[in-house]
């Protein structure tokens, strides 16, 4: 009778001594990542309907160029080839997709579900070999640390972007809008200051953190945000995704934007 560890390496492809549904949580983040993957390549390309008022879509923030007035450096520069697509977001979006397809717990995730490499614990994948993180192309994934700090610098901006979205052209109010743009850097924050290269950028040059008490607080509260890193994941990108679609359809006239005050 061999036993599970045995089964694991030398099984068929899914073959496994697991009885609980080891498949489901693979299954969901494979339909879950999936539809966001396509909604955010879709959005990116339409280049309209991204703002409402003062507020604008975080897959289009900051929009460096563009024709709405969130425009930092005007319309479409001249020097943009003409055979390929515009959009402001193509600036900007690979930042925070770069940073979440590193990320720690997505490539745990998405290795498991995309791949099947493996599918789950204990249970058989389709491929022998195992290479790791060591070579081309895997070997990218350790630029996580790079693209942390650029997306705290997009971060910075949609922090901007959530306080800009109180000031409407007749004054200071509040819209159902402003606060999903809130709850949207909120959510981001969670999730970016509990980065496990956060930890090491704040702490990690250090031989004892404790030495340094201002960078030991910070430490220990990114080390709290860590514990529920995959929770603080899944509830930004969903987030993210329905920040983009309220400022969409606000701006097609399909959802009205309530005002609060
Ligand atoms: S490890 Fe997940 S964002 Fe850095």
């Amino acid at each position: 009778m061999p036993t599970p560890d045995i089964v694991w390496k030398d099984g068929k492809f899914g073959q496994t001594s697991r009885r609980d549904a080891w498949w489901l949580s693979p299954t969901a983040v494979l339909l879950g990542f999936g539809a966001f993957l396509v909604y955010a390549n879709w959005a990116a390309f339409q280049n309209s309907h991204y703002t409402y008022g003062p507020y604008i879509s975080p897959f289009y923030s900051p929009e460096l160029f563009g024709s709405s007035p969130h425009a930092l450096f005007g319309p479409k520069p001249g020097w943009y080839p003409n055979f390929l697509p515009f959009s402001p977001a193509l600036f900007i979006l690979w930042i925070p997709g770069l940073f979440r397809v590193t990320c720690y717990y997505y490539r745990g995730a998405y290795y498991k579900s995309f791949w099947a490499d493996p599918p789950a614990c204990a249970v058989s994948e389709p491929r022998k070999s195992y290479l790791g993180e060591r070579t081309f192309p895997l070997i990218m994934q350790n630029f996580h640390r790079y693209f942390l700090r650029l997306s705290y610098i997009v971060w910075g901006f949609l922090v901007y972007d959530a306080l800009r979205s109180f000031f409407f052209p007749e004054g200071f109010g509040i819209g159902v809008g402003s606060l999903v743009l809130v709850v949207n850097v909120v959510l981001l924050a969670g999730y970016v200051f509990g980065c496990h290269a956060f930890r090491h950028l704040i702490g990690g040059t250090f031989d004892q953190i404790s030495d340094h008490p201002v960078r030991h607080k910070i430490y220990n509260f990114g080390s709290r945000l860590n514990s529920g890193h995959k929770k603080w994941a899944w509830a930004s990108l969903l987030w993210v995704a329905f920040s983009d679609i309220y400022v969409r359809l606000c701006s097609m006239g399909i959802w009205h934007d309530w005002r609060i005050l």
